[in-house]
């Protein structure tokens, strides 16, 4: 058993303004039976969302007042809640917790917690984590004001700040009893600057990743619920004569994948499909657009209401620059004039440039409209799209950074379609993820489908910036909002564009 760290902070220097960054490191959020356990979710998101993975523990008392389920939503870990469980490769749950945790956070804590813990009674999962590690530990006490008063409960408080934890709040407030006093759960940006100040500048704890806690992938999120997802899928098919036409060998399994974990995590899909052969899912809005035209149509027409553009369709880069209606003789060989098409995303981004960054659009000037006049969406309703382009790139990624900045947008999912076990109509892609002034970020060899929750998991932390930038008005140049956040509302007046002949229909 290792003991507990006494270098880490005590409570003044602990609750220092500290810069709230926890990428990498294993946070274990313990949460005792208290009715501020649901601000541990807030807590909980708040820490994936800034990059840590979260292991959550909870008394058996604290499941009575929130659902483990949340927290295993949110960090896609099983909630840990017993001293004798066992992970699924055997190992002790708790002490696997204790040895790799960079920080324990007990939020809230209760009067009977402080108890046990004070004097080492490990008969709950959060005290015999705590007992067994080396990681500092953040306390943020909940109770009432007379229990937190009581000398056994000043005296615990002692005990703990003695083994170095570092304890923050209990604030002055209303309490669940009604009354006001000492024992409210401090604010949680209080608790995790507390927590950042605890953790100060010490390395992130070796072994590491893998030694933690596993993720379980039967968990997903469902964090995209009242999101609206526009993805498109396959490859297109640029019409020669009445038969014949130019296509490319996107089976439209990447797109479908995105379709499917988006649905998966409870967003409102349309799927915009070309060229396919595999099989559409159901409970999406799919519209047929089997050429770049129609494509680019049924996207800017659906965009307006949509919250995420993911254009995973391989769009034919050239098209015959005259169609033939009837079927071309084979006699005397062909020569074809190929003209370029438009591009779907760099239109989009266009659009989404013009009408949210700059709240109303010059229309006729719009590249998107067509010269069509179009009625612009308020764009103060909510924030602009999150915007994902794909790459398919072949022998080197070495162009797909300036393709970011040329179509851009938000993330560009590159990968090498050459490369075995990767590109069109294959189970697995690799990828190297990148978005504006970050490094490339290298996934490695992924199942599809895996590839897709990957990228959802960005696109969602994306959303929830936007979000936040958006209600205090940053990102519009304006004072705050008041007006509730929501996703994207439909936009029935919106135009059609010109050239719509894509079908859609309901899937269920
Ligand atoms: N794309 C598009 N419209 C096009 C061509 C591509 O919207 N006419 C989108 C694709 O769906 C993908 C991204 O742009 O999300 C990049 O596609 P890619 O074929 O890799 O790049 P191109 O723009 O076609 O450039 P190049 O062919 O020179 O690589």
């Amino acid at each position: 058993m290792t003991s507990p760290d006494r270098s880490a902070a005590g409570t003044e220097r602990a609750e220092r303004p500290a810069e709230l960054r926890f990428e990498g490191r294993l946070i274990v959020l313990a949460v005792t039976g208290s009715i501020a356990a649901y601000k541990a979710v807030e807590l909980a998101r708040a820490l994936t969302l800034s990059g840590a993975d979260v292991q959550v523990l909870m008394t058996h008392t604290a499941t009575s007042f929130v659902g483990p389920l949340t927290f295993e939503t949110l960090t896609r870990r099983r909630v840990m809640r017993d001293p004798l469980e066992l992970l699924p490769d055997s190992r002790i749950g708790h002490i696997v917790a204790a040895d790799t945790a960079d920080a324990i956070l007990v939020a809230p804590a209760t009067a009977r917690w402080l108890a046990a813990m004070a004097h080492g009674l490990a008969d709950d999962v959060i005290t015999a984590t705590c007992l067994a590690s080396a990681a500092p530990v953040v306390v943020a006490p909940a109770m009432d004001g007379e229990m937190h008063a009581h000398p056994a409960t000043v005296a615990n408080l002692a005990a703990l700040r003695a083994f170095g934890y570092t304890i923050v709040g209990p604030d002055t407030g209303a309490l669940a009893s009604g009354a006001t006093g000492e024992g409210r759960l401090a604010e949680p940006s209080r608790i995790l600057g507390a927590l950042a100040g605890a953790l100060a500048d010490r390395p992130v704890r070796v072994p590491g990743a893998s030694a933690r806690p596993p993720l379980d992938p039967t968990i997903r999120p469902t964090d995209l619920a009242g999101y609206r997802v526009l993805v498109t899928a396959g490859g297109t098919a640029e019409p020669i004569d009445a038969v014949r036409f130019i296509g490319n060998r996107s089976t439209g399994k990447m797109g479908v994948a995105v379709a499917e974990a988006a649905i998966a995590r409870g967003a409102e899909v349309t799927l915009v499909a070309g060229m396919t052969s595999v099989p559409l899912p159901q409970g999406v809005t799919l519209v047929r657009a089997e050429t770049a035209d129609r494509m680019r149509a049924a996207v800017l027409q659906a965009l307006p209401a949509a919250d995420v553009l993911v254009m995973a369709a391989a769009v034919a880069d050239f098209r015959p620059a005259e169609i033939h209606d009837r079927k071309l003789a084979r006699d005397g060989g062909l020569t074809l004039e190929l003209e370029p098409t438009p591009d779907i995303l760099a239109d989009a981004a266009r659009a989404v440039r013009r009408r949210w960054q700059q709240g109303t659009a010059d229309d006729a000037a719009d590249p998107a409209s067509n010269g069509e006049p179009v009625r612009v969406r308020d764009a103060g309703a909510a924030p602009p799209p999150v915007l994902v382009g794909f790459a398919a790139e072949t022998g080197s990624l070495q162009r797909a950074g300036d393709k970011l900045a040329r179509k851009g947008v938000d993330l560009l999912v590159a990968n090498d379609v050459s490369e075995p076990g990767s590109g069109f109509g294959t189970e697995t892609n690799r990828v190297t993820v990148l978005a504006p002034e970050a490094a490339p970020e290298p996934w490695p060899l992924l199942p599809k489908h895996e590839v897709a929750h990957r990228l959802l998991d960005r696109v969602g932390a994306l959303l929830a910036q936007r979000s936040a930038r958006w209600v205090t008005g940053e990102s519009r140049g304006e004072g705050v909002d008041s007006r509730p956040l929501g996703p994207a509302e439909a936009d029935g007046n919106f135009r059609a564009f010109v050239g719509t002949e894509s079908r859609t229909e309901r899937r269920r």
